[in-house]
């Protein structure tokens, strides 16, 4: 079956995400308590926090992203399943696209701008997040992302030395599943960037016990199965996960856990992915339930924003077809839901890619627009409008796509506006040249020699590929 499944994105590479690379697990460090070398960042001291402000459901909120599986891949593994008995699993919660970034910067930023790829992109300052919304209710928030390299880097990637193999270099960090830092109103705010850290800061938080209220979490590529296995990231959710859900200063009372993948492995069916809220704030009668009503990426905003009594974005967290708050915290909120639920013709494909224009799209180009500010937010606040936004500039009022492609031009936001804070402090770095399938990030010290994991990866392909074709050679063999 994992070979199927790997050879399935060999052949079949358009219509599957990346995947899978034959590797076995190991613990990157002693404990998930416990700081290690092998997550190569620096601690930078433990983050300061403003005063817990209480929710209305919960008061912790912390997502963690694993990757490119479908539904019942997860809800085959052990794993899984014993996560499923201790919360709600969310059998109809959907990615909103493919492939992987675009779902990054929705579930932050409320859309993905027509984004198709995973290329470097910045979006403009006056485009908000979820982080205005937070800050405007001093509500503390942090980012960890494993294996990058200084707090607020904003490189394409990082590689460093293989600590499975302790041979050659690999490439752990990709900033395409770091959604925060691509909006420069988070990455051009040194306040603001500096709480996009790394895995030793975790364990410096949590020791001290500062863990924020609001967090998003994206383990390295080997553990959040991009370029492994299902079994690869349960073994880390072992690991990682399952000894701090016992831990009183990541898993509160009233702490939930949104564990969750950022897309179906399969493009051709629709997006539904295995998730599961868990952690102590989870009402005790729906543990080991399972809640059936449709959820997108956009219902982690607008959950938050429910639970907080937060403004909203005024783009899919005020959709009403897309933006389902979750059903126990819309009960505590009083927030009504669609009705949209179980396996229901009113679900939309969101498996849809390339054809949506947006400035992200370099085929079907459009400006950004101003969010809707007639938008409902589940949280009852105003539509938040950034400093420099026109609002006249409405998605109604855009100016049809254009194709800039073939203009021969490239699209401007794909070019590194070269924020660094390499020395802890903000510097613009000059102009790189433009490119539009890779940013070369700006980052210094991104990686000491070039990544291997392309050409392993092929490699590791090939090589499982034909084992899966000589399994079936033998079988037929056998059968013969
Ligand atoms: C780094 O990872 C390797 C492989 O899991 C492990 O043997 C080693 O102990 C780790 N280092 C630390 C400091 O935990
Ligand atoms: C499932 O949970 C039980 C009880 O905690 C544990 O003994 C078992 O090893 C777990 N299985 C897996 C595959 O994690
Ligand atoms: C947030 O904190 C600042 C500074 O402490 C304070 O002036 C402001 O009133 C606070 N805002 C809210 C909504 O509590
Ligand atoms: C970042 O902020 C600086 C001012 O600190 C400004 O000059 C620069 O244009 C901003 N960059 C972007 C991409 O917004
Ligand atoms: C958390 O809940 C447990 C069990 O309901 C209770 O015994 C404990 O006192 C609570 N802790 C806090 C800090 O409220
Ligand atoms: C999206 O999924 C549907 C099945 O739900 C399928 O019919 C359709 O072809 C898929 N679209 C793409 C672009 O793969
Ligand atoms: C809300 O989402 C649906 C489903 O993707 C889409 O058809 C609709 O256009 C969206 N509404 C707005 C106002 O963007
Ligand atoms: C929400 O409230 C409704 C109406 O009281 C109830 O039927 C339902 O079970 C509740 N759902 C959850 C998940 O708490
Ligand atoms: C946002 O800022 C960009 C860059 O400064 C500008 O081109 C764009 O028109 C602005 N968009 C809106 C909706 O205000
Ligand atoms: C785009 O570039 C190609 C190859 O460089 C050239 O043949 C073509 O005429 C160009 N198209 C336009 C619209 O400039
Ligand atoms: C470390 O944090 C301090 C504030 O606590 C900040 O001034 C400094 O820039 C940070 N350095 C890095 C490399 O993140
Ligand atoms: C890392 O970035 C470099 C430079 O942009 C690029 O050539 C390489 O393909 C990237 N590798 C991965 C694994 O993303």
């Amino acid at each position: 079956m994992r070979s199927a499944l790997i050879l399935g994105s060999t052949v079949a590479f358009a219509t599957t995400a990346f995947a899978a690379i034959a590797q076995s697990f190991a613990p990157p460090a002693a404990s998930p308590e416990q700081s290690s070398a092998n997550y190569t960042g620096q601690t930078n001291g433990t983050i300061s926090n403003p005063p817990l402000v209480k929710g209305k459901a919960f008061d912790r909120f912390i997502q963690i992203w694993i990757e490119n599986t479908d539904f019942e891949t997860a809800a085959s593994s052990p794993v899984f399943q014993n996560l499923s008995k201790q919360g709600v699993l969310f059998d109809q919660f959907y990615a909103v696209t493919h492939p992987s970034e675009p779902n990054y910067l929705a579930a932050v930023g409320g859309d993905f701008f027509g984004a198709a790829d995973d290329n470097f992109y910045h979006i403009p300052q006056n485009i908000s997040t979820v982080v205005d919304l937070l800050e405007a209710k001093n509500i503390s928030w942090a980012s960890y992302q494993e294996n990058m390299p200084y707090d607020g880097f904003t490189g394409f990637n990082f590689t460093q030395n293989n600590y499975l193999t302790n041979q050659g270099q690999y490439t752990y960090y990709v900033r395409k599943h770091n959604g925060l830092i691509v909006f420069d109103s988070v990455a051009n705010v040194t306040d603001r960037a500096l709480r996009i850290r790394n895995f030793n800061d975790f364990a410096n938080d949590l020791k001290a016990n500062d863990i924020p209220q609001w967090n998003f979490i994206t383990p390295n590529l080997v553990n959040d199965a991009h370029d492994t296995t299902i079994d690869f990231a349960a073994d880390w959710l072992n690991f990682w996960l399952v000894p701090l859900l016992e831990d009183p200063n990541f898993n509160t009372n009233r702490t939930i856990i949104l564990l969750t993948f950022d897309e179906t492995e399969t493009y051709t069916i629709n997006n539904r992915i295995f998730t599961l809220a868990l952690g102590n704030g989870v009402p005790k009668e729906l543990r080991g339930t399972t809640d059936s009503t449709f959820y997108t990426h956009y219902s982690a905003l607008s959950t938050v924003e429910a639970n907080w009594g937060l403004g909203a974005l005024g783009r899919g967290d005020t959709n009403a077809t897309l933006n389902n708050v979750f059903q126990f915290v819309a009960n505590a909120t009083g927030w009504k839901n669609n009705g949209i639920s179980g396996n229901s013709s009113a679900i939309p494909l969101l498996n849809l890619t390339g054809t949506i224009p947006g400035p992200l799209n370099v085929n079907l180009y459009q400006p950004f627009a101003a969010p809707n500010t007639s938008g409902i937010s589940p949280g009852g606040g105003p539509v938040f409008v950034a400093p420099g936004v026109n609002t006249s500039f409405t998605a109604a009022a855009l100016p049809p796509p254009v194709n800039l492609a073939a203009q021969n031009k490239t699209n401007p936001w794909g070019t590194d506006p070269g924020i660094d804070y390499s020395t802890g402090t903000k510097v613009i770095k000059p102009p790189a040249p433009a490119s539009s399938s890779s940013g070369s990030g700006s980052g210094s010290g991104s990686g000491s020699g070039s990544g291997t994991n392309g050409a392993a990866t092929l490699d590791a392909h090939m090589s499982v590929a034909a084992c899966f074709l000589l399994g079936i050679v033998a079988g037929v063999l056998a059968v013969l």
